[in-house]
């Protein structure tokens, strides 16, 4: 499970507050305070009756913000198992909501103004069957026809905007003899030199494998000779997957023996396109327009789990004459273009970039623009000449940066305290002892905690913005024609404060998935 920090908790808990009310939030907040629980236990730690927390964790379910999957475990007595349905947050999939608005905007400049119908249906309910989509789409007065709009969906399934919903209750089956829980998680996912959680296990266990996921093919009216590949497949699946049959009561027959596949919109897809689209104004903002260019024709279509992109000259020359600004670019330019990222590196005219070397470099500037913005520029030299993590003692930054010798020692005193630069106090020995104060930067801690102040701050934002909607609310609640001048004022103010808000508030975001979901 990722890591969340406690602002952003308390973020996640006021998104759903917001969205959900009191009673599915306490639910929620249960959740992320105290990790995986079975039912009995939200009940007991929650202090709320049986049906009001299953009908919680349905609404969690149905808007992707819980995973429930069944736990086989040990019996009471010898050979025996039990099997009991456990509920874990998806706290990442709480913070999304925060960019619904991003997503749209995203798929509908990737793809055409049509798809914002459909995926704003399945950003507001969660989860759908094509039905529904569809059903929605014509209710919405926004035109087109069943035809066409199933067309729309078809293109956001093919674009991996749109995928099919994770099973709903995946089994955890008891290792087998011989085998290693660590061993079966990591099937999935072939990197698995770290420990694999259980929740990691739950999740690789409840989505589909791609060809399954993406696959439209079982819908109505298909062609039944896919149909028939398709059920094969899942077959095969099926096998591979089995580990030992176990029978147990599904605590969640959400699905009410509905055979129509489920959909949602695929969130690793739009935050994959946003890691890229970051890494190109990196680009843009660091070089120039040219260099942007370049870089996205590079990353075109990149997954999220690759993190180095390596192409020939030519290929990248090939795929920067396909944009429109590339178009008027030569060979040459290309090359002296790509010559000049710090960030690229080149063997025998193949050129590789790494996105997490730019993601990093993103993030350090970010918080340079935070030192920059908080404690003036002398700190942000100060902070900068720490950046690479090797330990400085006073004079030696104040010579570097060419701030007075007796105001460094001010600001550095500034920054420890607010635990952005840590300090260590150095006894020399000989006779005549002397003491120097060491100054240094730790990264992981520091990035840790600018993160929860990010999520503070977007609290505080997303907490301002609630506020003016009420205000608003009230005033929309006095006749809106005949209204006064002074009412007609005061909501031309509210409306500007709140695009103002809003604003603020996706430009957080933007920092906020920086730090925590492009590495
Ligand atoms: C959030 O608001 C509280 C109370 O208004 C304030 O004390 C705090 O400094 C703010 N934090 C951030 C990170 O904006």
């Amino acid at each position: 499970m990722a890591t969340s920090t406690p602002y952003g908790i308390k973020l996640a808990v006021h998104l759903i507050v917001n969205d959900f009310g009191n009673i599915v939030s306490k639910v929620c907040e249960c959740l992320l305070r105290r990790g995986t629980l079975s039912k009995a236990l939200i009940c007991r730690f929650t202090d709320l009756p049986q049906d009001k927390v299953k009908k919680s964790l349905w609404v969690l379910i149905q808007h992707n913000c819980v995973q429930a999957f069944a736990l086989e475990q040990e019996g009471g007595g010898r050979d025996t198992t039990v099997v009991v349905t456990q509920y874990m947050v998806l706290f990442n999939n709480i913070i999304h909501r925060l960019r619904f608005s991003k997503f749209a905007t995203l798929a509908t400049n990737d793809l055409d103004k049509e798809v914002f119908e459909i995926l704003e249906g399945l950003l507001q309910h969660g989860r759908l069957t094509l039905t529904q989509i569809l059903d929605r789409a014509l209710d919405s007065h926004s035109g087109g026809s069943k035809d066409t709009h199933r067309e729309t969906f078809i293109k956001l399934v093919q674009n991996r905007f749109v995928e099919r919903c994770p099973a709903v209750e995946p089994l955890i089956a008891l290792p087998t003899d011989g085998e290693t829980p660590a061993k079966k998680g990591g099937g999935r996912s072939k990197k698995s030199k770290k420990e694999v959680t259980l929740e990691e296990r739950a999740l690789a266990a409840a989505i589909p494998m791609d060809a399954e996921r993406f696959s439209i093919t079982s819908d109505d009216g298909i062609d039944s000779d896919e149909e028939k590949k398709e059920k094969l497949s899942g077959l095969k699946v099926g096998e591979k997957r089995k580990q030992r049959k176990v029978e147990w009561d599904s605590e969640l027959d959400i699905m009410g023996g509905k055979k129509e596949p489920v959909w949602r919109v695929n969130f690793d897809e739009f935050i994959n396109r946003l890691r890229i689209k970051a890494c190109v104004e990196y680009a843009r903002a660091e070089y120039d327009n040219a260099a942007a260019v370049i870089l996205g024709s590079m990353l075109e279509g990149t997954k999220r789990t690759e993190s180095e992109v390596s192409l020939s000259l030519d290929s990248i020359f090939e795929e920067v004459i396909k944009s429109k600004e590339g178009l008027t670019m030569n060979l040459e330019r290309v090359r002296s273009s790509l010559e000049q990222l710090d960030f690229c590196s080149e063997v025998d005219d193949t050129y590789s970039v790494n996105l997490k070397d730019i993601i990093q470099k993103a993030q350090l500037e970010e918080v340079e623009s935070i030192v920059k913005k908080r404690y003036g520029i002398e700190a942000f030299r100060m902070f900068r000449s720490l950046s690479n993590g090797r330990p400085l003692d006073t004079d030696k930054i104040s010579d570097r940066t060419f701030v007075d010798k007796k105001i460094t020692p001010q600001i550095l005193y500034k920054l420890w305290k607010d635990n952005y630069i840590q300090m260590e106090k150095v006894t020399t020995g000989g006779p005549r002892q002397t003491d120097f104060f060491l100054w240094r930067i730790k990264k992981d801690n520091l990035w840790h905690q600018i993160l929860d102040e990010l999520y503070h701050a977007a609290l505080n934002l997303s907490l301002r913005y609630v506020h003016e909607v009420d205000q608003d609310r009230e005033i929309l609640n006095l006749s809106a024609e005949k209204a006064p001048p002074e009412v007609v004022k005061r909501k031309e103010r509210l409306k500007k404060v709140r695009i103002l808000l809003d604003s603020s508030l996706m430009k957080l975001d933007d920092a906020i998935m920086l730090f925590h979901d492009f590495l």
